[in-house]
């Protein structure tokens, strides 16, 4: 299988507080992986061993087949993008919105300074950005748009794996719904691979192609969406699912 993103057997934590115990999980190419799992589960930890954020105290990282080790090359920084819950800080308040994608862009070499700015400006229409989007200031936005510029400045730099951590859960109903539908049509149109993290089985079901539980800094199943949604393979895979008000998108 062609993977994006491979975790073997990793452990990490904070100082000496351990908190991943041999997570081992699996992004192939072109799917959305959806990571669920309670609070202080390790979800985010995950996240940040994945995006080279945090170094393991053990196993192995693979991007792209490789072997990460040390600290990651530009070129491989920009393999792995993230969008967060609160999107602020990938944004400086004082530049207008467009100079962060241009500026990702030159530095990661996806466009010259001359291309950045019509790429940026076709990019955020395409996130249904207002059409002077670009230059306006970061604060002149609502939490959905500022969501949709994070998105944006992601795609800008043409990663190979998008990290989504929460990454609409701060958002309202309808708001977050805008949101994962434009995930959607983007994973098509853009062929993406994305590791989606949420606590809300009702949105991993509604963007992911596949489902990882995690309890307690462990993974418990792997599977595809279909197939968890149906039978999870775990008692605690039946206890999120029985858990979850049934809310149909
Ligand atoms: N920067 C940090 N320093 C110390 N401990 C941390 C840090 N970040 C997370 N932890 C601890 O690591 C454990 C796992 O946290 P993590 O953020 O990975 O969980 P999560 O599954 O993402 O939870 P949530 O759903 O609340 O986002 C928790 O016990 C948490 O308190
Ligand atoms: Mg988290």
């Amino acid at each position: 299988m062609d993977a994006v993103l491979e975790l073997r057997h990793i452990c990490a934590g904070y100082g000496d507080q351990p908190v991943l115990e041999d997570v081992s999980l699996v992004i192939p190419r072109h799917r959305v992986v959806g990571l669920v799992g309670e609070s202080g589960s390790g979800k985010s930890t995950a996240a940040r061993v994945a995006a080279g954020l945090l170094t393991p105290t053990a196993g192995e990282v693979l991007l792209d087949g490789q072997p990460m080790a040390g600290r990651r090359s530009k070129a491989d920084c920009r393999k792995v993008q993230m969008v967060f819950q609160n999107p602020e800080g990938s944004l400086n308040p004082k530049h207008r919105v467009g100079r962060a994608l241009e500026d990702a862009m030159v530095f990661h070499g996806t466009a010259t300074r001359g291309e950045a700015r019509e790429k940026a400006r076709r990019l955020m229409a395409r996130m249904e950005l207002p059409a002077d989007a670009p230059d306006r200031l970061p604060r002149s936005f609502s939490g959905g748009q500022k969501q949709r510029i994070a998105l944006a400045r992601a795609l800008a730099v043409e990663p190979e794996l998008l990290i989504a951590d929460e990454a609409t859960s701060a958002l309202d109903v309808s708001v977050q719904l805008k949101m994962l539908e434009l995930i959607r049509a983007l994973k098509s149109e853009r062929n993406l691979t994305i590791l989606f993290i949420s606590h809300d089985l009702g949105v991993i079901r509604y963007v992911c192609d596949d489902v990882v539980v995690m309890r307690a800094g462990r993974v418990l199943e792997a599977q595809p969406a279909d197939a968890f949604f149906r039978r999870p393979q775990t008692e605690y895979g039946r206890e999120l699912l029985d858990s979850v008000p049934r809310i149909d998108f």
